[in-house]
């Protein structure tokens, strides 16, 4: 059997796949907008024009309600909810997250998903939140794999997703991750994550995914429950997530929220609409504001706003550019920046899995200096073996003397031999004036190579002043250049 999930494309831990369902295939990464089978403010069979290509909805509250749960066994879910694309359902988990309790229980509603002809298919997972108990969050989660493993032994042609959850444990969310990558399951949901998105808790949300992913096995598909805003997007799929589900564009709707990747705006403070989707190219801001039906125009934009931005991580994606798209994004709130710097410390993970070839390095701030190719570079200085007499240099400049070797000193690398000088990372798009934090870690570098050649005689040409260039003294002849 082909694989049900395919991988086309690679970038940091990001990735472009293909995801095989019943009622077709699909282009990941990519958010399913959920569908509420009660309110619409906007119609299923519209939503392939904002770039839907699957879409979610809530088992529960199809099976609680007779009319629809009788409508559903008839027709079928594809009708009843009026889309004729792949349809995921979740379970009720979240009612249960919320209310302590549903009335059905786990093979009940796995079949009831079977029954109405679900493409994927949801156990009912227990959605431990942050901060509980480790005896809370470990026996929750063994009734969860338990529950998941009940549910695969009634598999059939729906694909069955395995909801990953731990509460704020990176230990447990590995474990769960490696019990449940080695059954039989098609996708991934991220967990109980949504109090962590609502808090603004990116860094916590960045150990979340990655303890995850580190038991998961790298060809899994991965959902990430509950996430809708898309100025997170590129974070979470450089992560490795692969889908995202979102109420988002409707509930912001609801509260008059303008969703952009800079970030969401009250309506009623904008004098400008910063966007050219349908709805904004044809009002303005005072006519959006007054407008009778201004629920449903901001549902509206905030789609369109929410698959652009998917449109631009997958470009980013192909072009090898999701570093630099992260990095922009993430100076839209501060604690996404928070989300950036702890998914930085871990470089030495994301490393394993850059290999494809990406654009050109573009040094976009203090955070680029901690990227994992300045990581791989700091690891490989023991690969450089150096003896005799060796310059070290920013710039070009006739000096009447011969030296064995001579490197080139670029912030935030380091020195590296010339010749490397046009190949990746080295090419890198660098500001001519180095921030405080490459110059440091470039210098770091520089030492530890010449620690590791003692033997060496460096005469080091530097520009700029450090507090680190008196420790270099001690070990290179210094030649101010200015
Ligand atoms: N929706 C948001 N979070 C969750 C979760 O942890 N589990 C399920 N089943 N649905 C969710
Ligand atoms: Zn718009």
């Amino acid at each position: 059997m082909p694989p049900i999930f395919e991988i086309t494309h690679k970038d940091i831990c990001g990735r472009i796949g293909r995801l095989e369902t019943r009622h077709g295939t699909i282009e990941t990464p990519t958010i399913m907008p959920v569908v509420n089978p009660n309110i619409r403010t906007i119609k299923p069979s519209e939503m392939r024009k904002f770039g839907a290509q699957i879409i979610i909805t809530n088992s529960y509250i199809i099976y609680r309600k007779p009319q629809l749960r009788e409508r559903a066994l008839s027709e079928g879910l594809h009708s009843l909810i009026g889309f004729d694309g792949p349809i995921m359902t979740d379970s009720g988990s979240f009612q249960l997250s919320v209310y302590g309790e549903v009335e059905v229980n786990n093979r009940q509603i796995v079949q009831f998903q079977q029954e109405i002809g679900s493409d994927i298919g949801v156990p009912l997972d227990i959605p431990t939140p942050p901060d509980v108990s480790w005896e809370r969050a470990e026996s929750e989660l063994a009734i969860t794999i338990e529950r998941e493993k009940e549910a695969l032994e009634l598999k059939n042609d729906m694909l069955l997703a395995a909801p990953v959850q731990g509460s704020s444990f990176p230990e447990l969310r590995e474990r769960a991750g490696r019990e449940l990558s080695g059954a039989d399951f098609d996708l991934y949901p991220l967990g109980a994550v949504v109090p962590l998105m609502e808090s603004y808790r990116y860094a916590d949300l960045v150990d979340v995914i990655v303890a995850s992913k580190k038991g998961l096995s790298p060809a899994a598909p991965v959902h990430l429950f509950g996430a809708g805003h898309p100025m997170m997007f590129a974070l979470a799929v450089a992560l490795g997530c692969d889908l995202f589900d979102s109420a988002s564009y409707a509930l912001y709707a609801k509260e008059g929220r303008y969703m952009t990747v800079r970030g969401t705006y009250h309506l009623d403070k904008l004098q400008y609409l910063p966007c050219s989707c349908p709805v904004c190219s044809s009002t303005d801001a005072e006519e959006l504001i007054k407008s009778d039906n201004r629920e449903e125009l901001l549902a509206r934009h905030n789609l369109y706003a929410t698959f652009a931005e998917m449109r631009e991580v997958k470009q980013a994606i192909k072009e090898g550019s999701l570093w630099e798209l992260v990095e922009q994004r993430c100076r839209t709130h501060p604690r996404l920046l928070d989300g950036l710097r702890r998914a930085l410390s871990y470089s030495e993970w994301i490393e394993q899995f850059q290999q494809a070839p990406r654009a050109t390095f573009f040094y976009s701030g203090p955070e680029s200096a901690l990227r994992p190719e300045v990581v791989r570079f700091r690891k490989r200085l023991r690969n450089f073996r150096l003896d005799g007499r060796v310059l070290i240099r920013a710039k070009r400049l006739e000096i009447d003397e011969d030296f064995d070797h001579v490197l080139e000193f670029k912030a935030p690398f380091g020195a590296y031999p010339v010749e490397l000088k046009e190949t990746y990372p080295f090419n890198a798009e660098v500001a001519d004036e180095p921030d405080h934090e490459a110059l440091t870690v470039a210098l770091q570098n520089t030492l530890a190579l010449m620690e590791l050649n003692p033997g060496t005689e460096f005469t080091f040409v530097y520009e700029k002043e450090h507090p680190l260039m008196t420790h270099m003294g001690q070990k290179a002849k210094l030649v101010n250049f200015q």
